[in-house]
């Protein structure tokens, strides 16, 4: 009776790490991007948290500005901004400098664009 339960413990140990690897696999989860992603749910935090620290409205980088929907639009419409943003850390180039955005924060964007610029 007593080796059944060894056994169960051994089978229950290896589901459970069956289920971390998978949490662990490569890549950003699937539900990294909502369904509809707009400017001022998705777009506009991601640009306080990570960009207009430098891209402010006060002597902006660059004299790039990346405060309202229009500036952020046509910086990725007409410039370079998803270019900055997944060159990867170790180029001088990359937004934010020295970092770069995650995959799943480049995804966020690239869907943005996708989507036709959702405002709201
Ligand atoms: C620590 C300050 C800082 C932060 C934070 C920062 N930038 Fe920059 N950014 C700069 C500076 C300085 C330049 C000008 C030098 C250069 O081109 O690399 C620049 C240049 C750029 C350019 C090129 C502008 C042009 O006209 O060529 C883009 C696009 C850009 N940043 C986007 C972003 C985005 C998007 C974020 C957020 C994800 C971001 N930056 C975060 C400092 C910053």
């Amino acid at each position: 009776m007593k080796k059944y339960f060894v056994f169960f413990i051994f089978f229950a140990a290896l589901g459970s790490c069956t289920y971390d690897s998978k949490s662990l696999s490569d890549g950003p989860p699937e539900d990294c991007v909502p369904e509809t992603v707009t400017f001022t749910k998705d777009i506009q935090p991601l640009m306080n948290t990570y960009c207009t620290g430098c891209h402010g409205n006060t002597f902006p980088s660059a004299g790039l500005s990346l405060v309202t929907y229009a500036q952020v639009r046509d910086a990725t419409e007409n410039g370079n901004l998803l270019v900055r943003t997944q060159l990867p850390s170790s180029n001088p180039q990359s937004m934010p400098p020295s970092a770069g955005l995650s995959d799943c924060k480049n995804e966020i964007l690239q869907a943005w664009v996708a989507q036709g610029f959702v405002e709201n």
